[in-house]
């Protein structure tokens, strides 16, 4: 094979270059990489500080009953269901017995954990929130 005298230097050429390409790309990555990380943990400390000191945020009756509709159907009422609604549910009895639940007085297959995720007052807003749904019909 007869060797071309401007190869090696082209050859040459072409290696520095992608050598170079090689790595700009390294050093942009690695650039990225600490921007994201940075983000992160900015992000994370951002979260951090809006969750830490935790005072005691209203959460809507509402907004918490929400989280019963996957067992006893939306807003409390019951479709195809299998549970018991609690749209209607009279406020007193709605409280009496998610406290019931919490303490293990009264037995239940899921409602104790359930209702261990819920201090008195938010029991109670769920009560007022639920005693005020209709149980058919339209929402309050
Ligand atoms: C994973 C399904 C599930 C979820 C979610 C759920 N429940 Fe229940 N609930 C049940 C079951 C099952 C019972 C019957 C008691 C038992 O075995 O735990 C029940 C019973 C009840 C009762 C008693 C009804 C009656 O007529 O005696 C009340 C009140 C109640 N749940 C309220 C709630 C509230 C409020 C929420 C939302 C914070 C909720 N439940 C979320 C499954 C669920």
């Amino acid at each position: 094979m007869k060797h071309n005298a401007s190869t090696p230097p082209a050859t040459a050429k072409v290696l520095l270059w992608s050598l170079l390409v090689a790595l700009l790309a390294t050093a942009a990555a690695s650039l990225t990489v600490r921007a994201v990380a940075q983000t992160r943990s900015t992000a994370a400390a951002t979260a951090a500080a809006t969750t830490a000191p935790s005072p005691p945020t209203p959460v809507s009756g509402e907004a918490m009953a929400h989280t019963c509709a996957a067992c006893h159907g939306t807003l409390g009422r019951l479709g195809d269901e299998a549970f018991m609604p609690l749209a209607a549910m009279p406020a007193r009895q709605f409280v009496t017995t998610m406290i019931d639940f919490r303490e293990s007085r009264r037995p239940s297959t899921l409602m104790g954990h359930v209702a261990q995720g819920f201090s008195d007052a938010e029991i109670q807003a769920m009560a007022e929130f639920f005693a005020r749904v209709p149980a058919t019909g339209d929402k309050p």
